[in-house]
C-alpha cells in the first residue's frame, strides 16, 4: 500500500538546517497496524505529516498504491488526503462553537452531497463507534476520551483506507487509552490500515510491527 524510499527532510535553523529525516525507507501492507516509536524530536510527526500529504520531503519517493505522492501539487495533495487519509492527533482539535454532529460532518462540508445524505453519514460513523448518544452535545463539555472518539469519527467520516494517528492516546488516562486502543484494533479488523506514532509500550504492543526512528532513519528492532 505504501512504499517510502530514501526520504529526506530538513528544516531551516538559523543560517544552517536541521536534517530530521536522512533517508527513511518503509513499506506498509494493506491491513497492517504498525507503531512508530522514537525519542521526542526524532522526526515521528515529520514522517507522519509527509505520509498524510500535509508536507513534502526534500527528496526521496513516497508511493501510495503505486501513485507517486512526492510529485503532487498542493491541490492534488489535498485531494489525496481527502480521499485516502484519516488523521488523528493527540489533542483532538474540535471546534468548540459546534456540536458533535457538526464537528464530525465538517469534512463533508464541500462535498456535493445533500444535507440529508451528510446527516446519514454522520449518524452511521457515530453508530459504528458507539457514540451516537453524544450527537447533540457541545464538544467543550466532553471528556478527553469522548472528544478523542469524536475526533476519530470525524477522521473516519469520508471512509479513508489509511488511518494515521500521532500519539492518539498521549493525553488520556490509562483506562481511556485502552478504550481508544480497542477502537483502533476494531477498525483494523474492519480492514483499515493504521500507522500509530506513540511513546507508549502498551500501544506498541497491540501493533503487528514496531518501527523506531533513530538517527534520521527507520529501523525495526
Ligand atoms: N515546521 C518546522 N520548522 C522547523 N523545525 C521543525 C518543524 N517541525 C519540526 N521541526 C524540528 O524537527 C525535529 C523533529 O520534529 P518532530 O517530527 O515533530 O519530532 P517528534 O514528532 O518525533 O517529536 C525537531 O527538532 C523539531 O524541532
Ligand atoms: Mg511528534
Amino acid at each position: 500500500m505504501i512504499e517510502v524510499k530514501d526520504l529526506k527532510k530538513s528544516y531551516p535553523f538559523g543560517k544552517s538546517k536541521i536534517e530530521v529525516l536522512k533517508g527513511v525507507n518503509l513499506a506498509v501492507e494493506k491491513g497492517d497496524m504498525i507503531a512508530i516509536m522514537g525519542r521526542s524530536g526524532s522526526g515521528k510527526s515529520t514522517l507522519l505529516n509527509i505520509l498524510a500529504g500535509l508536507d513534502q520531503p526534500d527528496s526521496g519517493i513516497y508511493l501510495y498504491e503505486e501513485s507517486r505522492i512526492t510529485d503532487k501539487r498542493m491541490d492534488e495533495l489535498a485531494n489525496f488526503r481527502k480521499k485516502n487519509i484519516g488523521f488523528i492527533l493527540q489533542n483532538y482539535p474540535l471546534i468548540d462553537s459546534k456540536n458533535v454532529a457538526e464537528n464530525v460532518g465538517l469534512p463533508l462540508r464541500y462535498s456535493k452531497k445533500s444535507n440529508k445524505q451528510r446527516e446519514t453519514e454522520v449518524t452511521q460513523v457515530l453508530d459504528t463507534l458507539g457514540i451516537n448518544y453524544l450527537k447533540h452535545r457541545w464538544v467543550d463539555m466532553l471528556s478527553g476520551g469522548e472528544a478523542q472518539r469524536v475526533a476519530i469519527a470525524r477522521a473516519l467520516v469520508q471512509h479513508p483506507d489509511l488511518i494515521l494517528a500521532d500519539e492518539p492516546t498521549g493525553s488520556l488516562d490509562e483506562e481511556t487509552e485502552k478504550d481508544i486502543l480497542d477502537l483502533c484494533k476494531r477498525l483494523n479488523h474492519q480492514g483499515k490500515t493504521i500507522i500509530l506514532v506513540t511513546h507508549d509500550q502498551h500501544v506498541a504492543a497491540v501493533c503487528h510491527k514496531v518501527y523506531y526512528i533513530q538517527g534520521g532513519t527507520v529501523v525495526d528492532k
